[in-house]
């Protein structure tokens, strides 16, 4: 599939996304202090570098499992019927939880990722996303934590791709049409 093009305008640098990582591992270290039991869901593909960050600033016993829920597709146009692509490979019956998202824009994915885990009844639940677009909010659902709230564009970088492009870029940046 061919795309307009595009350039990509920074709007969060690395910098600043990793100042805010650091405080949103201290809060969720407070939050789950003295577990023994956590489980890191990443949400494939976009929170695998937020992921990988987050985990080693985070001081717990950790595993970390993932799970795909399909998404956009190639376009940037959300789908509402969200569909598991790939389950846990693990159980998380009487577990602690944690769902990692990288951004949740209509709320679809994670609100029925969160209905789903929850069937398995885990002993708790939280979610962070890294980002949060509450402008396009279609779902009442707010993570736990969020490392940035941001307006109504179209990102890329730090994990987050535009049609499996982009992921690798250091910062998160907003796509321009040309
Ligand atoms: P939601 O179900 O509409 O909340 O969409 C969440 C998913 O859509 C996220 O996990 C992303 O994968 C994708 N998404 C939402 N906004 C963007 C964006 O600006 N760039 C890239 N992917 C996005
Ligand atoms: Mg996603």
């Amino acid at each position: 599939m061919s795309h307009p093009p595009y350039e990509i305008d920074q709007m969060i640098s690395a910098k600043s996304i990793a100042a805010r990582i650091e405080v949103l591992a201290r809060e969720i270290h407070d939050h789950f202090d003295g577990t023994d039991k956590l489980v890191i869901v990443g949400l494939l593909r976009g929170s695998f570098v937020f992921i990988a960050d987050l985990v080693r600033e985070l001081d717990l016993p950790v595993e970390v499992d993932f799970l795909e829920a399909s998404s956009y597709g190639d376009s940037t146009e959300s789908s509402r019927e969200v569909r598991i692509l790939k389950d846990l490979r693990g159980e998380i019956h009487g577990r602690d939880v944690l769902v990692v998202e990288d951004i949740v824009d209509t709320g679809f994915t994670l609100s029925h990722v969160v209905k789903l885990l929850q069937n398995r009844e885990p002993a708790r639940m939280e979610t962070v996303a890294l980002l949060d677009k509450p402008s396009r909010r279609e779902v009442d659902i707010k993570a736990t934590w969020t490392g940035f709230e941001i307006p109504d564009e179209f990102v890329v970088g730090y994990g987050i791709d535009y049609a499996q492009r982009n992921r690798n870029l250091p910062f998160i940046g907003k796509v321009r049409f040309t």
